[in-house]
């Protein structure tokens, strides 16, 4: 398979008291992007983080694409924000918005690549409409809200079906998976459609000392389950 693969730690699992140090830690190990979780506690019963720290890593000096996954409600209000804090992809869940498309545009309008986010039991209807407006599709393979949970095995065939949607349509759309991925389970998401994976505790869970090249092991590992891809 050519696809080309990317791998997007999930700094909710990050040391936050050395976020800026983490996140240069887990890219010189050879991750591609910075996937940033955002949570409000009313969407999603978590509370994380939000623009300032997005533009606090940009000014620490991190040039990688920084992947805003929005679990908050309502949705709008955030995003220039977030634009201007210097995101790359803006993702959000249907649920969240009122007017889907609206959400989409706006996004774009501000400058940053628009995603929809779908919870392992949402349905992808709504992609009918919106997937050749999108630059990413993310399928939650757990439910939203904290990290640390286990793979929902059933969104291997979310997978499959986005994939193939992609694929009819000729549209150069990311599929990215969230959620209970790891060296174990990698090969197989990415047989089923994925190109770009998120992993949280997987990757900031592999070590806990104050190594810099802690997460060297863990990132080739799941290079090394892609190439037999
Ligand atoms: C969960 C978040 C994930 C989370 C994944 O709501 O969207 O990005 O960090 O963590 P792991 O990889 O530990 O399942
Ligand atoms: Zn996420």
């Amino acid at each position: 398979m050519a696809r080309n693969f990317r791998i997007a730690p999930s700094i909710l699992s990050a040391n936050f008291a050395k976020l800026g140090d983490e996140v240069d830690n887990v890219l010189r190990a050879g991750a591609d992007i910075v996937h940033f979780d955002v949570m409000d506690n009313h969407y999603v019963p978590n509370l994380t983080i939000g623009p300032l720290v997005c533009e606090a890593l940009k000014k620490h000096g991190v040039t990688a694409p920084i992947d805003v996954h929005l679990m908050v409600k309502p949705v709008d209000r955030i995003i220039p924000d977030f634009a201007k804090a210097g995101a790359t992809y803006i993702t959000f869940h249907p649920e969240a918005s009122e007017h889907v498309d609206r959400t989409i545009a706006l996004i774009r309008e501000c400058g940053c690549k628009p995603g929809l986010v779908f919870n392992p039991a949402t349905p992808l209807d709504v992609l009918d409409y919106t997937l050749d407006k999108l630059n990413m599709v993310l399928l939650m393979s757990v439910n939203p809200g904290f990290g640390g949970q286990k793979f929902i095995p059933y969104v291997l065939d979310k997978a499959r079906k986005v994939r193939q949607m992609i694929d009819d349509r000729g549209l150069n759309v990311s599929l990215e998976i969230d959620g209970g991925v790891g060296p174990a389970n990698i090969l197989e998401v990415a047989k089923a459609g994925v190109d770009t994976f998120v992993a949280g505790s997987a990757v900031f869970g592999a070590a806990k000392d104050s190594d810099p090249n802690r997460y060297d092991t863990v990132i080739g590992a799941l290079r090394a389950e892609l190439a037999k891809a």
